[in-house]
């Protein structure tokens, strides 16, 4: 038996929200599509994958999907859910005679619930996980909110992927598809087709994410609810410029040499709030051989550093940072530094620490040729993203 698996990727998660498909957000330092992918890339019965993603996101297929030992294809989805399904169908290889159908946003599937599904499909034709009814189950009319009947609660199932079909019950499926019956899954498909559809046990891990509050939920399965980063800035003194910090002028006598503002403290926070979300730095995302990025303000470049690791799902709870300069003093201008740089990093004065030392007149910097700064950052878990 030759198990290919379709899982589907293509849908817009207009329920969640963003401007990211949920399949490709972050879920405990792996996107939830790459987690679908590694599930069934470790199942000895599987032989080969498909991924199904939107049309604009094909050509990224293989950063996205990640590196897998089985081959896997990736192919443009279609409107509907079903019409994903389809297009996963047709890029199968004929000698897969068991289909596994897996949606992205199921990121928890694991190997004893794959290996219930292919047992089952195996012997029925057709297997879908599903979980018990916990609550009492109300059937109500489409326009208007009246309870038509109570369902028995001990027939309802609510249903999960992966789902398994033999290869004839899923083309007869598939069939019906193409002849316009709109069906939120496969064994609804199979169903009508006339197929037996076997329940077995699915698991309560294995969550579909449809809304922000389902991806807080995801995330808080992981420990790794906070990071931490580093970053380092140090800028040559010149007679005859300005030094600024986070927008505060500290010397019109003395200021720093470079294409940039030369702002230390800002240039040291915006690595380590990348580095903490492992999102690269300050080079890689506002290189300074771009003419777009000529003499950007520091607290600019904080900003978009924030949103940056705000897309990935994270925001600093706290920074802590240390200026490294002979001349002028620092202390004068801290707190004035904090409340510009709390403003941009939406923090509380609190959260966010600035402190002056000298270097005791040694090397470079204590002799007052140039500036620098040491900077600790805290990201937590983003609510939803
Ligand atoms: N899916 C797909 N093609 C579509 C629609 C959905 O491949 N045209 C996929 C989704 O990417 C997801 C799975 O089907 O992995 C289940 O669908 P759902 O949870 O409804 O996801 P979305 O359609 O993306 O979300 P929403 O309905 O909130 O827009
Ligand atoms: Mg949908």
């Amino acid at each position: 038996m030759s198990v290919g698996v379709i899982i589907v990727a293509a849908g817009k998660g207009e329920r969640l929200g963003g401007s990211v498909p949920k399949q490709l957000l972050d879920v405990g330092g792996r996107t939830m599509l790459q987690r679908s992918v590694a599930a069934f890339d470790g199942c000895a019965e599987v032989t080969e994958m498909v991924v199904v993603l939107p049309s604009e996101l094909t050509r990224r297929g293989a950063e996205l999907v990640g590196q897998t030992t089985h081959p896997c294809r990736v192919v443009a989805g279609g409107a509907r859910r079903q019409d994903s399904v389809a297009r996963g169908f047709e890029a199968l290889a004929p000698a897969s005679t068991l289909v596994l159908i897996h949606d992205a946003a199921r990121p928890f599937v694991d190997a004893a619930l794959i290996a219930r599904v292919i047992g089952a499909a195996g012997r029925t034709g057709a297997a879908v996980p599903a979980m018990p009814a916990r609550e009492t189950v109300k059937r109500a009319q489409d326009d208007a909110l009246m309870v038509l009947e109570t369902v028995p609660r001990a027939r309802v199932w609510l249903a999960q992927t992966p789902q398994g079909f033999r290869r004839d019950v899923l083309e007869s499926a598939m069939a019906l598809s193409a002849l316009g019956i709109d069906a939120t899954d496969e064994a609804t498909l199979a169903e009508r087709a006339g197929h037996a559809v076997e329940i077995v046990p699915g698991d309560e891990r294995n969550m579909k994410i449809t809304t922000a509050e389902d991806l807080l939920s995801a995330r808080r399965r992981f420990p790794d609810a906070s990071r931490v980063g580093t970053g380092y800035d140090l800028h040559r003194l010149v007679p005859g410029r300005q030094l600024v910090i986070a927008g505060v002028v500290l010397s019109e006598d003395v200021g720093p040499l470079g294409h940039s503002d030369g702002d230390v403290v800002c240039h040291a926070l915006t690595d380590a709030i990348l580095g903490a979300a492992g999102a690269a730095d300050i080079g890689v995302h506002f290189p300074n051989t771009d003419e777009a990025w000529r003499g950007a303000a520091g607290l600019d470049l904080l900003g978009r550093a924030v949103a940056i690791v705000a897309a990935a799902g994270w925001r600093p709870s706290n920074v802590d940072v240390t200026v490294v300069l002979e001349q002028p003093k620092v202390s004068p201008h801290v707190d004035d530094i904090r409340r510009r740089l709390a403003a941009v990093l939406r923090l509380d004065l609190a959260q966010v620490s600035v402190k002056g030392k000298t270097n005791e007149g040694v090397d470079a910097v204590g002799r007052g040729e140039a500036i620098a700064a040491h900077a600790v950052a805290m990201l937590i878990r983003e609510t939803a993203s």
